[in-house]
């Protein structure tokens, strides 16, 4: 056989190997070779059982994404699947690195499953806006149960080994060192089995209290998504007495649905966006990278913690800088304190809470910073501070470490000309939380060394973010294009629209929360402390009456004790006074209006980021939206939504405001373009 599909015979067993890198994607030629492999299998006598096996790190990660969208290359996995499940010799599916999605649907078209310890299988497809297609949903429920099939269906995380053991998904555990020739030996074992177990053989018993259990539970994660609710019908399916063709017949009817879907294509969009986004133009992927052994953090507030908090849990060890002892025992203690509350909800064992504070030097010597091989500068933003910690930091460091600020605006180059290195210099924009938040814009200062960028955005994986290259301009790409959208919002409060009805489109749309709950949470106050006797705007004017936002429990809105918002009639008064100062009639403001204003403002930004060469390209900017700000993935992040809009909508939407509109927005609207391919 040729092609990515092998096999050998082992006497009586024929093993049939997979070798497609990097994940063994089943795409037409793994289709095709498995089809060979099975019917190689049956047609020789000498074999009694087959296992179905996969080289390199993983066993089959899934359908080949790639594919979707084209037409399908027979023979389709549905019916690769079939064909393992009809087989009259016993098939075993040997799992090693993760069984996933159709990879996980091979498996149990399979007759016994074997795996090593640490594998792990799952129905991720929920989170590209699809569901296991290859009879998944009618598989899991006759095997493991209706509660287990809507938790790894609709939610698509994978699950354990050991989990998967109990729950009946796998038979056997093989050690972790001799899957090949466990499995060789357990498909002897059982080569004589009669009749074969098969899972369409099953019966699922329905479950309606568990349904309605997992559908309200899970209410908030599943908000705005379609995916979720097709998984949930086709376990339903499963076992509401329907024949297992029946089952499938639906299954696949709503796989269909969801394949030719919007949300599907931005969830498929953002799966690659944010690999593609790892990737640096013009940088050499196999470049040498700088070692980093030991960090450094200087400042020991919400954001250092936070920081540190992600190399520490990658058990790299940090040493943290405050000027006061009180200051530094608070933020050593806060990160404890973070990783207690962890372990209490049973994410972390002890052992590890203990791990990760021993990995920790909290000092007040600035000194002991020249033993890192990068250091993170996290104090507060003010140009002067800076430069004087990085003149501070250009003395002591040692060659060769990596400086870089945690700025979320200022000017890298100016940072960075303080210092004699500055190809040394970077900026490594953390968003809060942020031992949370995933995203990390890596800022590329005009003469950042290429090693240095690469070893931040390696680095980036290792502390589970996701990164992304940014140039240096006001705010880089994520805040950059937060200011019109916060400019415009307020002006219109100014207009009529009050902060409620702003919010609630923002949250219809998808948003975690609307542009006033933001500014709520974050702190009415920001910037306004530098100058308290300012009054210009409507947010100076809640500030200076200490509507600070929810930790003063008023600021756009007024909070009870379970910080839950009211509209607040004193903000309307303070905006009702403004409007009479700026001498502006009260109008209806159309919700339409503010989508117009206030997102397709945030694309004319984007384009800009895009045309200054801010950004690498377009699908970044969507990364860093979904990930630092809670852009609906649904919707593919801010660029690739305006693409569904429609570029031309886009365009006229901000000319009726009278709003500048970008060239490269207008260019790509007139010759019917897109953002993203
Ligand atoms: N199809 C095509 N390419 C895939 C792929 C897939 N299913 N899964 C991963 N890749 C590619 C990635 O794009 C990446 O390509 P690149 O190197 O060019 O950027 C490369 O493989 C390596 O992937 P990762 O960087 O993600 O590698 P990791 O080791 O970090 O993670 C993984 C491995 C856990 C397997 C992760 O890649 C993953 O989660 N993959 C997707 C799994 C999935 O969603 N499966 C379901 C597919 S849909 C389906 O099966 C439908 C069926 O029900 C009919």
């Amino acid at each position: 056989m040729t092609g990515p599909i092998t096999t050998e015979l082992h006497d009586d067993v024929l093993v049939i190997i997979s070798n497609n890198p990097p994940v063994n994607a089943l795409g037409a030629a793994v289709r095709q070779g498995l089809e060979a492999g099975i019917k190689q299998g049956l047609a020789n006598p000498q074999v009694k059982a087959m296992v179905i096996r996969c080289d390199g790190r993983t066993f089959f990660a899934g359908a080949d994404i790639t594919e979707f969208g084209k037409p399908m290359q027979e023979p389709g996995l549905p019916t690769v699947v079939d064909m393992i499940e009809a087989s009259d010799k016993p098939v075993v599916a040997a799992i090693h690195g993760t069984a996933l999605g159709g990879g996980c649907e091979v498996t149990l078209g399979c007759h016994y499953r074997i795996a090593v310890p640490s594998a792990k299988i799952g129905t991720p497809e929920v989170k590209l806006g699809l569901l296991p297609g290859a009879g998944g949903t009618q598989r899991i429920p006759r095997i493991a149960g209706v509660k287990l099939a809507l938790e790894m269906t609709a939610k698509g995380d994978p699950i354990p080994a050991k989990l998967a053991l109990s729950a009946g998904l796998i038979d056997r555990l093989a050690g972790e060192d001799s899957l090949v020739a466990d499995a060789i030996a357990f498909a002897r074992d059982i080569a004589d089995t009669k009749p074969l177990p098969r899972a369409r053989d099953k019966v699922a018993q329905a479950d309606p209290d568990a349904v309605a259990a997992f559908k309200k539970d899970n209410a908030k994660r599943f908000r705005g998504f379609e995916a979720p609710a097709a998984n949930i019908a086709c376990v339903e399916k499963a076992a509401d007495g329907s024949s297992f063709d029946e089952g499938i017949a639906f299954e696949r009817q709503e796989f269909m649905k969801l394949m030719m879907g919007v949300q599907s294509a931005a969830q498929r969009h953002i799966f690659f966006a944010e690999r593609q986004a790892a990737k640096i133009d013009g940088i050499d992927p196999k470049i040498a990278l700088r070692e980093i052994k030991r960090v450094g953090v200087i400042g020991a507030g919400t954001m250092g913690g936070g920081i540190s908090m992600n190399f520490l849990s990658a058990g790299i060890p940090v040493t943290i800088v405050e000027m006061a002892q009180d200051a530094l025992d608070r933020g050593a203690g806060t990160i404890r304190k973070n990783y207690e509350a962890s372990a209490a909800k049973g994410r972390l064992k002890p052992e590890q809470v203990e791990a990760a504070m021993g990995a920790l030097n909290p000092t007040l010597d600035f000194e002991a910073l020249a033993e890192c091989d990068l250091i993170i500068e996290a104090v507060y933003e003010n140009m002067d501070v800076k430069k004087d910690i990085f003149t501070r930091l250009d003395a002591i460091a040692k060659p060769g470490a990596i400086l870089a600020s945690n700025t979320s605006y200022l000017d890298i180059d100016e940072i960075a000309s303080v210092t004699k290195r500055p190809g040394d210099v970077v900026g490594m924009h953390f968003f809060s939380p942020a031992n949370v938040m995933k995203l990390l814009e890596v800022v590329r200062g005009a003469q950042t060394e290429d090693d240095v960028l690469a070893t931040v955005m390696a680095l980036s994986k290792t502390i589970k973010k996701v990164a992304v290259v940014a140039g240096v301009c006001d705010g880089f790409i994520g805040n950059r294009m937060l200011k019109p959208r916060q400019v415009e919002a307020m002006k219109l409060l100014m207009e009529g629209a009050t902060p409620e009805q702003i919010d609630k489109v923002h949250v219809a749309f998808g948003m975690p929360m609307g542009p006033f709950q933001m500014s709520d949470l974050a702190g009415v106050d920001i910037g306004w402390h530098r100058d308290p006797n300012r009054i210009e705007n409507i947010r100076d004017a809640l500030a200076a009456e200490g509507r600070w936002g929810q930790k003063t429990a008023k600021g756009f809105y007024d909070y009870d004790e379970k910080r839950n918002p009211t509209p607040s009639p004193r903000v309307a008064e303070i905006i009702e006074d403004f409007r009479s100062k700026s001498n502006l009639q009260k109008r209806e403001i159309s919700d339409e209006e503010i989508v117009e204003k206030t997102l397709y403002t945030m694309v004319n930004e984007g384009a800009l980021i895009l045309e200054e060469k801010m950004a690498q390209r377009a699908s970044d900017i969507d990364v860093v939206w979904i990930y630092g700000y809670g852009w609906p993935v649904y919707r593919g992040g801010p660029m690739f939504w305006a693409d569904t809009e429609g570029l031309k909508t886009i365009v006229a939407g901000l000319e009726k405001h009278g709003f500048a509109v970008a060239e490269l927005l207008k260019s790509k609207a007139e010759s019917g373009g897109r953002f993203n391919g």
